[in-house]
Parts: structure tokens; sequence; C-alpha cells
């Protein structure tokens, strides 16, 4: 089921000094101050919460906030719409009354990542792309290259050689070109970027395309359409480069503008990341740390030692009165196998890591009881298998 509603998106612009960016035009990002673009909607019909219950079961429901003009042009495997399950032995064991957890791991190839690549290829179909090239910790190789197989657009993936194999052979599996680099997301930036200049791919790296936040988002506006508009007190978010955490507070200030949002106060947003991989937390911290001080982590997502976007995750997490925290490299596989056990999800480690944070803010007694509480766990286990033996 196609709807047939009309896209509201007026522009783009930059996230710093909001120049005007034309969307009918390939973007990637902000020239003008080096800083991502940011999608703007024009008031217009949009339908009453309650009516959306009616459309399509996919993140693609929500479709005059979302950037694409013309249907045809959706590139899609069902992204969306993940459950948002209730965890009742982790809530007890933590002494939280209501802890759910958003399951992005069963998305289209395993993780949240589809919904930014659904929208990144289906807007890059539309305005004429053939060949697309994408840096990866893994998840968004595996996303990218089945979208661009379904749209028939050329993909190359640069992912770092220390990633599972099977986030690997996906990607072959789908038909695109695969170049594995001695290092980190960074340095596969690098390279991409590199043949970006020679070849004039398409470079879908996260927030220097300005779409990717745009599928992101979604996940915002599910939260609060699936908890009957009542947004819960604090979100965890597993940050690499920070696309999540931004699109989920980007939905919700525009539900507010909607009218969709009741006055109630927005989520307090917590950042979380791996003891081997941190620049938020440090810059929280006033630390800006340089890229070669991080390392690899069983959560290849959490291995993102530069964000671009990091002024505005900044932004995020102080405007939300939230946080950024850093858990270990055993806790996090010590989190997966404790919430395999008693919940009977095989979480990734990413999804892992926050419950963990969780753990010790409740202990901190920094959450409290009565607080909602929302996990968001972004990817599936399975891929992760090798790197938890
Ligand atoms: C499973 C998983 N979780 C979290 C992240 C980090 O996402 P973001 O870049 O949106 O912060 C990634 C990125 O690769 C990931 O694969």
């Amino acid at each position: 089921m196609i709807q047939t509603t009309q896209s509201l998106i007026s522009h783009l612009s930059c996230a710093k000094c909001e120049t005007k960016y034309p969307h009918d035009q390939l973007q990637t990002f902000a020239t003008c101050c080096n800083q991502p673009l940011v999608a703007h909607y024009a008031r217009g019909p949009v339908p009453k919460p309650d009516d959306l219950a009616k459309r399509e079961t996919s993140m693609w429901r929500y479709t005059e906030m979302l950037p694409l003009l013309d249907q045809n042009n959706r590139v899609s495997l069902g992204e969306g719409m993940t459950p948002i399950i209730p965890l009742k032995k982790l809530a007890k064991e933590a002494n939280i009354e209501h802890l759910y957890l958003k399951d992005e791991g069963l998305n289209p190839t395993g993780s949240f990542k589809a919904r930014g690549l659904s929208m990144a290829i289906s807007k890059a179909k539309e305005l004429g792309v053939t060949e697309c090239i994408i840096p990866t910790a893994g998840n968004a190789g595996g996303a990218l290259s089945a979208y661009c197989a379904v749209a028939g657009i050329k993909a190359t993936i640069v992912m770092p050689r220390k990633t599972p194999l099977i986030f690997q052979q996906e990607c072959q599996f789908y038909g695109a070109k695969l170049i594995l680099v001695d290092g980190l997301i960074d340095e596969c930036g690098k390279l991409a970027h590199q043949i970006t200049q020679d070849s004039g791919a398409f470079n879908v790296s996260t927030l220097k395309e300005p779409y990717r936040l745009e599928g992101k988002k979604t996940m915002g506006y599910e939260i609060a359409e699936q908890m009957n508009w009542q947004l819960p007190d604090v979100i965890l978010y597993p940050t690499g480069g920070g696309t999540g955490l931004l699109g989920i507070w980007k939905a919700f200030q525009e539900m507010r503008t909607l009218g969709w949002l009741t006055d109630q106060p927005l989520p307090k947003m917590i950042a979380v990341q791996t003891a081997n991989c941190s620049p938020i937390v440090d810059l929280m911290n006033g630390i800006d740390s340089p890229p070669q001080s991080y390392t690899m982590s069983i959560a290849n997502g959490l291995s993102v030692p530069v964000a671009f976007g990091k002024d505005m995750i900044m932004q995020v997490l102080r405007a939300s009165n939230g946080g950024a925290m850093k858990v270990t490299e055993e806790e996090i596989k010590q989190g997966v196998y404790e919430i395999s056990a008693k919940e009977g999800i095989l979480i990734s480690p990413e999804g892992a890591a926050i419950w963990q944070a969780l753990r010790r803010l409740a202990k901190a007694q920094k959450v409290l009881p009565h607080e909602r509480i929302l996990l968001l766990n972004t990817g599936s286990g399975y891929k992760y298998l090798e790197n938890l033996n």
C-alpha cells in the first residue's frame, strides 16, 4: 500500500548558520560552515495523530514529513514500525517500573541503518544517482548494499578489516564492491572521500548526505505514536556518528510544531559509548582527544573516533538535560549474554552497552524507579557472534 500524500519538504539548511540549500538538487553537506545539512518542512495538510493508525506499517507512514517527492522512487524493504517491548526481568533487576526496548534489530538487514539508507537511496534515485560509496562500521554497509541492489545503483563499501566476516559477506551477497581498510571508520572515510573525487560516486557518509537523518528520525515519530503520544522520560542511545540520536530529537521538535505532542517535557537523551572509543563522552568532559587514541570495540558501530555532527550532538545532549557515558568492553559482552538469557533478545553489543549504562544510572539513582525508560537496541546481535566468543 503506497500513500498518495505529498512531502512537505521546503528546503535544507546549514546546521550552524542556517544558510538555505535547495532540496531539488543533489546535496552533500553545508560547505559554508563544514556542517551537516538539515531538512525543513512547510506547514500543510497532515493527518491527525489518530488517523495515522490507518496507514501502512512502515516508516513511510509519515510521508508528509519525509523528503521523497515521488513515491515511485521509493526504495523499500519494509523498514520501520519495529516493536517496543517491555523488559520485565531487567526492570526488576534495576528497580525500574517501566523499562522498554525498541528493537531495531528487526529491520531489514538487521539494524536501524535500514531506515536511513532506504531514505537516502530513495532520494539518490529520485535525483538520478547511479553510483554510491559509503564508509561504514558494518551495519550501514550491509544496508546500503541491499538498497542499492533494489534500486539498481552501483555500491562501493569501505569497511574496517577488523569487522566480523558476516558484515563483509553480506555486502558481497548484495552485489556491492567491498574495500577493507586497516583502521577505524575515520580511515575508511578518508579513502571513500578520495574515491569519490576520482570516480564521481555519490558519498553517503554519515551526515555528509542530508537524508539518512530523515529516515532515522522516523524512530522518534514511532516512539511517540507507539507510546500513545506520551514520550518516555529518558532515552538511552548507543552513539557513534550520532545520526540516530539527532534524528529522534529532530522528530520530537517537528511533532511539537505539528501539534502532535501536547505540552510535555521532552526525554533526557543519554548517549552511550564504549571505553575503547568515547569521543562524545570526552567532549562532554572538555577533552578533544585525537582520533588515534581510540580503538575498535566489539560494538563495531561505536568505534567512531570522529563524529562529523559532534556540535549537533552536544546541542541535543545539553538541550535535553541528558548526558553521555561510557561502559567497558567487558560490560558490553556481559550485557549481550544477560539480555539474551533473560529477555530472549539476541541484542547487538551496541544495545547491550545502553543496558549496562542504565544499570549504572539506576544504581547511582540518576534515574528514578517511576521514570519511563526507553532503550534503543539499534541492531541484531546475530552478525556479531565472532566478537562474543
Ligand atoms: C548497531 C549500531 N548501533 C549504533 C550505531 C551508531 O549509530 P549512529 O552513527 O547513528 O550514532 C551503529 C553504527 O554503525 C550501529 O551499527
